[in-house]
């Protein structure tokens, strides 16, 4: 399958290329695509993948067209890959694809053209996993031995399942904290007040509340004092650690108001990068790399 679905297919030396490529491109290196078409697909709803994508597109010169999900032939019972087979029959160069399924993609072997993964289920989010990979290089030059600590909803996380094995094959050590209950051992757990104090980066999830079998019995204002990240901790922090989250942020909830702005948040600068990281993965794609 062409494009890009995970980055655990991709050798360490690629995905070091890519963030340099993205490094590039947002340093003004521009290539463009005249005439190519990508669809943008999102079955699950989102903000900044979805136009982070559409800019990634229109800075490569590329034409979109969008699906509206709701609006759609999927509402009269249309499969997914008979959608994405429409899309290849009518003349698209690749399509992005967000979808609540976990690995949606193995319903789509059959297809032809260059799928980019926006995100399934729980699993992954590779363009997320690069442009936080992006941030971090900006930020430190280098990934070897820089500690990372993902805190809050793991269990039902796909950038915390995209990144933690990629950063480990990076050199990083990454671990896991917050609430046990969102324990899945994909990494070492450790108490957040030690995270605060240790790491280099401290990178907060949101509570995946649409994804939640059981409500949570904690109520929030005893999540934000337990596992919120507040000024108060943010003083506790590395001189030059910085706090990262993919967003939408819940402000007073895993983050405080005045926390999401501070000197050691990176959260717009990740967004900002998400459209290099994404230009570099869609250009790679259509010169033939990916
Ligand atoms: N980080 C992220 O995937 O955000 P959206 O859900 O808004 O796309």
């Amino acid at each position: 399958m062409r494009g890009l679905i995970t980055l655990k297919s991709l050798s360490t030396s690629k995905i070091i290329e890519l963030i340099k490529y993205a490094e590039k491109l947002k340093k003004g290196f521009r290539i463009s695509y005249p005439g190519k078409k990508v669809a943008t697909l999102f079955f699950e709803n989102s903000t900044r993948t979805h136009y982070s994508f559409q800019c990634a597109l229109m800075n490569l010169g590329i034409n979109i067209i969008d699906l509206n999900a709701s609006t759609s032939s999927v509402n009269k019972g249309e499969s997914l890959y008979d959608t994405v087979k429409t899309f290849e029959a009518l003349g698209m160069d690749g399509v992005v694809i967000r979808h609540q399924k976990d690995q949606y993609y193995k319903e789509l072997e059959n297809i032809n053209i260059p799928i980019f993964n926006a995100g399934d289920g729980k699993e992954d989010h590779p363009t997320q996993s690069l442009l936080d990979l992006m941030t971090i290089h900006e930020e430190f030059g280098k990934f070897e031995g820089l500690k990372c600590c993902i805190i809050g909803d793991i269990a039902h996380s796909r950038v915390a399942h995209g990144n933690v094995e990629i950063m480990k094959r990076l050199g990083m050590d990454v671990y896991i904290s917050g609430p046990k209950e969102f324990d899945d051992g994909c990494a070492k757990w450790i108490p957040m007040d030690e995270a605060i104090k240790t790491m280099d980066v401290v990178m907060l999830l949101r509570i995946q509340f649409e994804r939640l079998s059981l409500p949570m019995e904690i109520t929030k204002e005893e999540y934000h004092r337990q596992f919120g990240l507040t000024m108060d901790k943010v003083m506790q922090m590395k001189e030059n650690a910085i706090i990262m989250h993919p967003a939408p942020v819940n402000r007073g909830l895993e983050i405080a108001d005045d926390v999401v702005e501070c000197s050691k948040s990176r959260i717009f600068k990740q967004m900002t990068n998400g459209v290099y990281a994404r230009m570099a993965v869609i250009s790679d794609t259509l010169d033939g790399n990916l």
